[in-house]
Order: C-alpha cells, then sequence, then structure tokens
C-alpha cells in the first residue's frame, strides 16, 4: 500500500519493532489479508509495562504547556493527514469512506479538547475551621495506563483514552483490537512526529488478546485501565483488575431504544433513526437496537423508514458513495442471521432486508411487528437491522427502554416539551438523544450505567478518569 502511515511493526519505546511470529490482518470487505504483524507474547507485554513506566518518571513532570503543546502539534497531523488515516480505516474496519474522514475528524477532537482541558485540572483551596492550617487540594496523573481499544472506532476510541491520559501526565501501553491495528499504528507514527518522548505511548500487537488483557489488568506497574468492548471481557477485566486495586474505565455494550411517539416529527425521527442505526452498518455501542413506536404513528413511521432504508447503498467502503459496508467477521454476520430468523420464527414480518449479500456484507433490514420475546429485543445485535415494536402509552414504553441490564444510550422523538422532561429523566442510560440520532460528541461525557460500563469518557470528566485528587494539609 502507498501509504506512508501503513506501517507493519509494533511500537515500543520510539522504535517501530517486528517480531519473528507474525499474525494476519484482513479486509473484511475483500477477505484479503491487507499486511502481517508482530504476534507479541504475555513477557513481551511486561517488556511494554516496564517502559511506559520507566518514561512516566520523566513524564509525569513536564509542565501542561509541554503537553498541549506536542497535542497540538498531534492535531496539526492528524488533520493533515485525515485522508492517509481514512484510507487504513477503511482497509482494515471496512467503514464507508465516507464516515472514515468523519471519525478522524471526531477523533481529532478528542485530541483538541484535552490538549486544552489539561489547562483546567485545576484543585481547591479548603477554608479552615481553625484558622492555622492551610487545606489544599492538587490533581496529578494517576501513572502508567492501559487502554484496550475496539475494532468499530480505531481512532476515535483510541483518541477518547490516549490524549486524556498524555495530557494528565500518564504513559500509555496500547492493545489495539487485533482486527484493526493499523490505524492506531498511523497514530503511533504522528505521536512521534509530534515530539511524544519516546516511551511515552506504546503499541502492543497481538493476537492474543485475553493473555495480553490479562497482563494489563493486573500488572501492578499499570495504575489504571480503559477499555472499550463487549460487557462479558469487561466484566473479566474488572475482576483482574481488582488484584491490583486499578483504577477502571470500562465502555461496554449497549441495548439502545430509539422511542417514538405520536406527536413527533416523523420525518425528523426518521432521519434520527437512520443516523442512529447504520453508522458503521450499525456495529456501535450507541446503535439502536429496539424501536419502540407509538400506535398512532407507527405505520407512518414504519413505511417513511422503510423508503429511507430502500435508499441506502451498500457496497466496499472504499467506494466513494457507499453507505453501509460489511460486517467486521463471520460471527458478527451470523449473529445478524440468527437475530433477524428468530424474530421471524416469532411472527416479525420482513418489510425490506433480511438477507445475506454475499462475503459479509448483509441487506439494510426493517423488521416490524417484532415479539418482545425475540432475542433482538434484549440482545445487542451490532448490525444493519432496524426492529420496530409497538406502545400504547407513555409509561410503557419507559416501562420496555429500561427492562435491559444495559444502559449506554437512548433515544426518543417528541414535541412536548414536558413529555421531554418526564421522559429523559425516567430513563436508565447515561446518554440520551431528545429529538437526535447522534449523542457523540468531545465536548460531552460519553459512558453508560448498568452493565453498560463505569466512568465516562470526553469532556472534563474524561480528563477526571486520569487524574488523582491529593490533599495537601499545610499545618501550624
Ligand atoms: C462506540 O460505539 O463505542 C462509540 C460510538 C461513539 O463514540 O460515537
Amino acid at each position: 500500500m502507498q501509504n506512508r502511515l501503513f506501517i507493519e511493526k509494533a511500537f515500543l519505546n520510539g522504535e517501530f519493532i517486528t517480531f519473528e511470529r507474525t499474525f494476519s490482518v484482513v479486509n473484511p470487505a475483500t477477505g484479503q489479508a491487507i499486511g502481517q504483524l508482530p504476534d507479541l507474547t504475555v513477557e513481551n507485554c511486561r517488556e511494554f509495562i516496564d517502559v511506559a513506566h520507566e518514561s512516566w518518571t520523566s513524564w509525569r513532570t513536564t509542565s501542561i504547556a509541554e503537553r498541549a503543546s506536542i497535542l497540538n502539534r498531534l492535531f496539526q497531523l492528524i488533520e493533515q493527514h485525515r485522508e492517509e488515516l481514512a484510507q487504513i480505516m477503511t482497509l482494515e474496519s471496512g467503514k464507508p469512506i465516507q464516515e472514515s474522514r468523519i471519525e478522524v475528524a471526531y477523533a481529532n477532537s478528542f485530541v483538541e479538547w484535552f490538549a486544552e482541558e489539561a489547562k483546567r485540572s485545576y484543585g481547591q483551596t479548603i477554608p479552615t475551621q481553625d484558622g492555622k492550617s492551610r487545606l489544599q487540594t492538587i490533581k496529578q496523573g494517576v501513572g502508567p495506563v492501559a487502554a484496550i481499544t475496539p475494532w468499530n472506532f480505531p481512532l476515535a476510541m483510541l483518541t477518547r483514552k490516549v490524549a486524556p491520559a498524555l495530557a494528565a501526565g500518564c504513559s500509555v501501553v496500547l492493545k489495539p483490537a487485533s482486527q484493526t491495528p493499523f490505524t492506531a499504528i498511523a497514530f503511533a507514527k504522528l505521536s512521534q512526529e509530534a515530539g511524544l518522548p519516546d516511551g511515552v505511548f506504546n503499541l502492543i500487537t497481538s493476537k492474543d488478546s485475553k493473555g495480553i488483557g490479562e497482563e494489563l489488568a493486573t500488572n501492578e506497574k499499570i495504575r489504571k485501565i480503559s477499555f472499550t468492548g463487549s460487557t462479558e471481557v469487561g466484566r473479566t477485566l474488572m475482576q483482574q483488575a481488582s488484584s491490583t486495586i486499578k483504577r477502571i474505565s470500562l465502555e461496554l455494550g449497549g441495548n439502545a431504544p430509539f422511542m417514538v411517539f405520536k406527536d413527533a416529527n416523523i420525518d425528523e425521527a426518521v432521519k434520527g433513526a437512520i443516523a442512529g442505526k447504520f453508522r458503521n452498518a450499525g456495529q456501535t455501542c450507541v446503535a439502536v437496537n429496539r424501536f419502540y413506536i407509538q400506535a398512532q404513528v407507527y405505520d407512518q413511521f414504519k413505511d417513511k423508514l422503510t423508503a429511507a432504508v430502500s435508499q441506502l447503498k451498500v457496497g466496499p467502503g472504499i467506494e466513494e458513495d457507499s453507505q453501509v459496508g460489511p460486517l467486521i467477521n463471520q460471527s458478527g454476520l451470523e449473529k445478524v442471521e440468527r437475530h433477524v430468523q428468530d424474530a421471524v420464527n416469532k411472527g416479525a414480518q420482513i418489510e425490506i432486508g433480511g438477507q445475506r449479500i454475499n462475503g459479509l456484507f448483509y441487506q439494510p433490514t426493517v423488521l416490524s411487528n417484532v415479539s418482545r420475546h425475540a432475542s433482538i429485543s434484549f440482545e445487542e445485535t451490532f448490525g444493519p437491522i432496524c426492529a420496530l415494536f409497538k406502545f400504547e402509552h407513555e409509561e410503557e414504553a419507559i416501562q420496555l427502554a429500561n427492562a435491559t441490564p444495559f444502559g449506554l444510550a437512548a433515544y426518543f422523538y417528541s414535541q412536548d416539551v414536558q413529555q421531554c422532561f418526564r421522559v429523559a429523566e425516567a430513563l436508565e442510560a447515561g446518554m440520551v438523544g431528545i429529538n437526535t440520532g447522534m449523542v457523540s460528541n468531545a465536548a460531552a461525557p460519553f459512558g453508560g450505567v448498568k452493565q453498560s460500563g463505569l466512568g465516562r469518557e470526553g469532556a472534563t470528566q474524561g480528563l477526571d478518569e486520569y487524574l488523582e485528587v491529593k490533599y495537601l494539609n499545610f499545618g501550624g
């Protein structure tokens, strides 16, 4: 590939390294290998951690101005290499190129945000009762951080963790998903060019996600672990991290409801549904999984949504006009097929789609009259399927929306202001989109409740995740 950022190496202590054993990364649109990467071991991982720990001792003492200026340079470099990054991202994730370009900009908004936010990690002066001592708090970086990132947003999930960690004075060992490591390696190259000192950011590539994850979660030298991925893996990492009482942030699975109330603007709701459902072929944690539509507008919404879905262009992400790419792998495709089949077996009608196309491509699908007992109503699908359920009353919709162990994003459409406040406050979710199908924004706290995770990313809260509060008592 003619792209200087496409590098088939891991990154340790400022150097790109090879290893005798390698693994292939495959383009999900074609099934063809696009490159080979070092298949590093748990023993290698300890070396990565030692390097991060060593470099932390000097990085933590750098001034905030210095860290901010490196992050600002990195922001400029990402901006300049937007197209190269997007091309790599599409190649390894299958994401439509238009979406990859948007993701690069979204990812970079975290770099920009945290370059600024680091300057505002204020402590406090606490009034004393006796008038003699002086009490203060200061904030300091937690120490070396392990970040484990998913395949669905190869750059944005990285910058949402790494930018605040670096801004806070932490060093990092990153383990990107083995399906999409090349975008992360391109980031490593740009971080080096931006002047980040050697060893402050390290990137380990490996097929052994389980072994590396366990080492990162249990190693004493790592003070914090941040993970985005499935609830199942998050639970394991949380257990493992408890052995060293590590700080932990988890951004896990969702099962987002999308409600349309009877006086909603239906055209706007359809636009929001397409945005909230078909981004990355439905493979996002905040993707709408369940559509609850009030009986009075059910048919109207169903027909307009079906018409909009029929216009979506499915194709390899590298084609400029492609809007829906392939699923990431065979097991992702099989889950989609299983959910559709199960819904149909339980009485759902297929309004459009419902078939595999070829390879890992699946038709954008609308299912109506889905049973509340269908798997799709309680399991995250991670695919381009709209499952429509009918409801009669607001309380019923809220009860259905909340009837899940997950609570990441929720969305609803209504033009009744009182209803907007009532429903937004009643929903058990970390993020609520009201008359919008998108909630992601670097300035806003991203995260879930219940089994969707712990902690917040982005915003002021996203920096606090990498900071400890230290209390100072100046006696006498
Ligand atoms: C995710 O699906 O985990 C992230 C989506 C986003 O940040 O918008």
